[in-house]
């Protein structure tokens, strides 16, 4: 595995439309697997083909749900998921608004309104279907990282970006 560089604004490639992965093949399970430890490492939540120069539908996400009651050493371990091909096949008329942050425009986070309730359809790396329903949160990510795959990018539908100060940038880095 390897660490890939990050590319960030105004790289074309996150402009683009990734196109569709067809061959679930070696090549696209060391993508996948750079994708992982890369995003590891940044350290993000989610990470989007083409913000490793890569133009093809594929995300990674890492997340868990912190629960409050619980103390640190107790908080349920992260998940991982790998979408190939994703695609937001039902989402809840419902809508909240949060902070928002991007590897790729660094420096920057917004106040975007994403659906509360999303399922997602696509495959996993050796092509066997998977579908996933996410809320909050998980639901956020995943709505960042599959726009991503559009060459969009959050501040197009943010109300608001701004340079937050250190503690800002804090809460949102977790
Ligand atoms: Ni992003």
């Amino acid at each position: 595995m390897s660490i890939r560089k990050i590319v960030t604004l105004p790289d074309p490639v996150l402009r683009r439309k990734a196109r569709k992965v067809t061959a679930f093949d070696k090549e696209l399970h060391t993508l996948i697997d750079d994708m992982i430890e890369t995003m590891r490492v940044a350290p993000g939540v989610g990470l989007a083909a083409p913000q490793v120069g890569d133009s093809r539908r594929l995300v990674v996400v890492e997340y868990a749900e912190e629960d409050e009651q619980l103390e640190e050493s107790q908080q349920p371990p992260k998940k991982l998921y790998v979408f190939v091909n994703p695609e937001i096949t039902d989402k809840s008329e419902e809508e909240e608004v949060g902070l928002e942050g991007c590897l790729s425009i660094p420096e920057l986070v917004g106040e975007v309104s994403r659906h509360s309730r999303i399922t997602i359809k696509g495959f996993n790396r050796h092509g066997k279907p998977i579908r996933l329903k996410a809320e909050g949160w998980l639901a956020r990510i995943f709505q960042h990282e599959i726009d991503h795959l559009e060459g969009i990018v959050y501040p197009d539908r943010a109300t608001r970006v701004w340079k937050p100060s250190a503690e800002e940038a804090e809460a949102i880095r977790d």
